[in-house]
């Protein structure tokens, strides 16, 4: 079998943790990340869903009434894209061990738990609606059609997390459609969420259900899991929603190549922040004694992220430690180190890139 310069087998694109699968980028990211190489996040499996039998039940003592919907029901709503990132939780996991020390269990993933896909479905708030959405309304129950997730001898049920009415109504879609191609099913055929901006997790893919109520429910997805344990995280500061402002290198002067003394090069990368936009990227190439701006080249919405670019004319060979941070529209900054907690959760510290520079370009 013929593997690639990582030991993959070629024309893999993916690092594989167990069933999860991690993006890995060869030199420049294109803004949109292609279905087949998009992460895939599942706890037990796909669900086999039989689209023409499928319907979403919409439940609880938050609508008037229960309902259901076919997807083409659903499709005969008012549709949206929207381009949008999805991020998993524990997206950068890796570097709790590598940059801090401590390593925390679970999914190893580097920074490629990322994809931005341009989504197509309903708004949520449309379906909630429709369904007579009362006043008294908290939260939505978003319930997942795989096979419940049994955990050490412990069945915890389907895969399922509470949305605050606030979001369910702001910007979250039912989403059919990836990238102008209806879901994969690794992605979640026929119908997932996709809550812009928040925890991976948040974004329930084989949508079955969406139990809404006036009280506020709770499932081992944002108890158990998904949630921030360990010193120093209380029920006040514990909860997990909006993802923190991120950044990545992933080029040193185009791909294969690396860096060589006096030759300018471009460093790339992307950077993101969860529901905001990013203001400001910066690079050190001195192991974050002195840093300089990067330019931001293309579209820097909301929600999605945003590519990188700084030249660099390295004055001497050998290795150097490259740092890259960003901060956000809403004032936040890439800390050194990343808040620690038990599950390796939100990893948001810069990250360091060794670096080595030759003396000279190869004949
Ligand atoms: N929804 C269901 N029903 N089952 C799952 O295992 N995984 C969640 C979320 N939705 C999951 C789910 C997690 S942790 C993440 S990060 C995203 O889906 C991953 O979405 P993707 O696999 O399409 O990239």
């Amino acid at each position: 079998m013929l593997r690639d310069r990582h030991g993959r087998p070629e024309g893999d694109h993916f690092v594989h943790h167990g069933t999860d699968l991690e993006t890995v980028w060869e030199g420049e990211v294109p803004h949109l990340t292609p279905n087949d190489r998009f992460f895939v996040r599942n706890h037990t499996g796909p669900a086999a869903v039989d689209a023409a039998s499928w319907r979403l039940l919409v439940t609880g003592d938050g609508v008037g009434r229960e309902a259901t919907y076919t997807l083409s029901e659903l499709q005969s709503f008012t549709s949206r894209t929207d381009e949008l990132a999805l991020e998993c939780t524990g997206n950068g996991r890796r570097y709790f061990a590598d940059q801090q020390g401590h390593e925390r269990p679970g999914t190893q993933w580097g920074l490629g738990a990322i994809g931005v896909a341009r989504w197509t479905g309903v708004p949520l708030g449309t379906i909630l609606r429709h369904a007579g959405l009362l006043d008294s309304a908290v939260q939505v129950m978003a319930v997942g059609l795989d096979e419940p997730y049994v955990d050490g001898g412990v069945n915890h049920g389907r895969v399922r997390r509470p949305l605050p009415i606030a979001k369910a109504l702001d910007d979250v879609l039912i989403a059919w459609g990836m990238n102008g191609q209806p879901l994969p099913r690794d992605h979640g055929y026929p119908a997932r969420l996709i809550v812009p901006g928040w925890v991976g997790i948040a974004s329930i893919k084989w949508l079955g259900e969406l139990r809404v109520t006036t009280t506020a429910e709770t499932s081992p997805w944002n108890t158990k899991w998904y949630r921030m344990h360990g010193v120093g995280w209380s029920d006040e500061n514990s909860t997990l929603d909006r993802m923190p402002v991120m950044s990545c290198l992933d080029t040193v002067g185009g791909p294969r190549s690396g860096a060589t003394v006096g030759r300018k090069t471009h460093l790339r990368g992307r950077a993101w922040a969860g529901e905001a936009a990013i203001s400001r990227v910066e690079v050190s190439t001195d192991g974050g004694r002195r840093w300089h701006d990067a330019t931001l080249v293309g579209a820097n919405e909301p929600s999605c992220w945003v590519a990188w670019t700084l030249p660099w004319t390295p004055g001497r060979a050998g290795s150097h430690d490259l740092v890259v941070r960003a901060t956000d529209t809403t004032g936040r900054r890439q800390p050194e180190r990343a808040p620690d907690n038990e599950d390796g959760y939100l990893f948001s510290a810069a990250v360091r890139y060794r670096v080595d520079v030759a003396c000279q370009a190869a004949g």
